[in-house]
């Protein structure tokens, strides 16, 4: 709760005395670190804070530090570069950070940077609130309920009308709908808005800020109250270290690396033959609900025929590969008839898709070096398992489940999304898996980039 370093903006602008923002003392937060740009003869200096392990957050924070740079940087219409250089030669870009709110379920970064283009001081502010527990971003416009957003625009100008700032009233209407003011709660538990330079007049009037009592709770979401009594009862012991976020959503978001197979003990779920019409959607609710990634190794007939199961699967997070067009024994094709087996496959993912896939899975697992080529044409790499459930011909649950849990760290367990026994085994299958300290992941996040041609059975044991 300690206010140690004034308020950036304290220092920054000039003029009225704004309400202040809470800040909370920044060491109180373990693994926070900097992200800083710094170019003495361009006169910039911008630093924002980083929490390590937390790489989404991370890359939002340099995101929007390189944004001010680059924007800084960029010669205004009529400038040639050269003149723009010189023309840059006083102004400087400056930007700063304050930790305003520290909670397990919400860490609040206030951001704010002050340029001096010509003369003027621009402030442009942001706030950033973080859900460290999920690694979700919050906006701003979460934190609000309904009731306040309608009440919000004529108490913040009678605010601002008390503090007699000249501004117009469809820019602060507009600018409160799109979310651009930084939000937070001042160190008496108000309401902070603050605004950009430019923002609420087309003339200036420095970066206004206000403080609005915040009559009831019915003003506040759950994301509002965890922001507030993250700001006034800052409690950083027990912060995540990373976010515990399922391996569904980080497979969705495209944040593999966040999974670290060479470290954690990591397993791949396949399924071949695919989409089924009845089977597969199934399987879909079992995997969205236990928050599971998996591969379809999908038939080019079978997505021509079921496209909206397999967009549904790209949606929801898994990963698609090629299981070739209609299942021939590719080892048996011509290879004019091997070429067009797999582009055609390739054509109908890509279609549903968006994008071509990367893996194929052979037919019965038979390949040999004119299939190995052929793929290596395609840009497909090889996909094999070292677990077999054998699962199409038993068709037994309990078997299903016993075959899948031989998988050892770095396993692919081999499945088909065509047998209602098989459908029936996975949750049974992941519930061992996850006791047994197994972190599900897609194919490609447990190998890591793949060459074309080379076959694979699963991704080297690790100590
Ligand atoms: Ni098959």
């Amino acid at each position: 709760m300690s206010a140690e370093t004034p308020a950036p903006s304290a220092v920054a602008s000039p003029g009225p005395v704004w309400p202040q923002i809470q800040q909370v003392n920044p060491a109180d937060l373990a693994h926070l670190d900097t992200y800083t740009l710094s170019d003495n003869a361009r006169r910039i200096h911008i630093v924002v804070p980083q929490l390590t392990g937390h790489k989404h957050l991370n890359d939002h924070l340099q995101q929007w530090a390189n944004r001010h740079q680059e924007d800084f940087l960029q010669p205004p219409t009529g400038h040639t570069g050269e003149e723009e250089v010189r023309a840059r030669q006083t102004p400087s870009l400056t930007a700063t950070w304050a930790i305003t709110g520290i909670s397990p379920t919400m860490i609040g970064f206030y951001l704010e940077s002050t340029e001096n283009p010509r003369g003027y001081t621009t402030t442009d502010r942001n706030l950033l609130w973080y859900n460290p527990t999920d690694g979700k971003i919050v906006s701003t416009n979460e934190l609000l309920t309904d009731t306040a957003k309608a009440q919000l625009p004529g108490r913040v100008a009678k605010a601002l009308t008390e503090q007699k700032v000249n501004f117009e009233e469809g820019r602060l209407v507009s600018s409160l709908e799109d979310g651009s003011p930084a939000i937070g709660f001042t160190a008496r538990g108000e309401l902070y808005i603050g605004f950009d330079s430019y923002s609420l007049a087309t003339g200036y009037i420095g970066a206004p800020s206000v403080a609005i009592e915040i009559p009831d709770e019915s003003w506040l979401t759950d994301a509002g109250k965890a922001a507030r009594s993250a700001s006034l009862t800052p409690d950083s012991a027990k912060v995540p270290t990373a976010p515990v976020t399922s391996e569904l959503e980080l497979a969705k978001r495209g944040e593999g690396p966040m999974v670290d197979c060479r470290k954690e003990k990591c397993v791949a779920l396949t399924f071949d033959d695919g989409p089924s019409s009845h089977n597969t959607p199934k399987l879909l609710d079992t995997l969205a609900k236990q928050q599971v990634p998996a591969t379809f190794f999908v038939l080019g007939t079978q997505v021509k025929a079921f496209p909206e199961i397999v967009a549904r699967a790209t949606e929801e997070g898994h990963e698609i590969g090629s299981h070739s067009w209609r299942h021939a024994n590719l080892t048996a094709l011509s290879g004019k008839a091997l070429k067009k087996d797999l582009a055609d496959a390739n054509k109908a993912i890509k279609t549903v898709t968006g994008a071509a896939p990367t893996l194929l899975r052979p037919p019965y697992g038979a390949f040999n070096s004119d299939v190995a080529k052929a793929a290596k044409n395609a840009d497909l790499a090889l996909v094999m398992w070292d677990v077999d459930t054998l699962d199409w011909e038993h068709r037994k649950v309990k078997k299903t489940v016993e075959h899948g849990q031989e998988a050892t760290d770095g396993s692919i367990v081999l499945m088909h999304d065509i047998h209602e026994t098989t459908i029936k085994a996975v949750p049974k299958l992941i519930k061992e898996l996850r006791e047994e300290g197994f972190t599900f992941v897609t194919v490609s996040e447990l190998l890591g980039e793949t060459k074309p041609g080379k076959s694979y059975f699963r991704a080297p044991h690790h100590d």
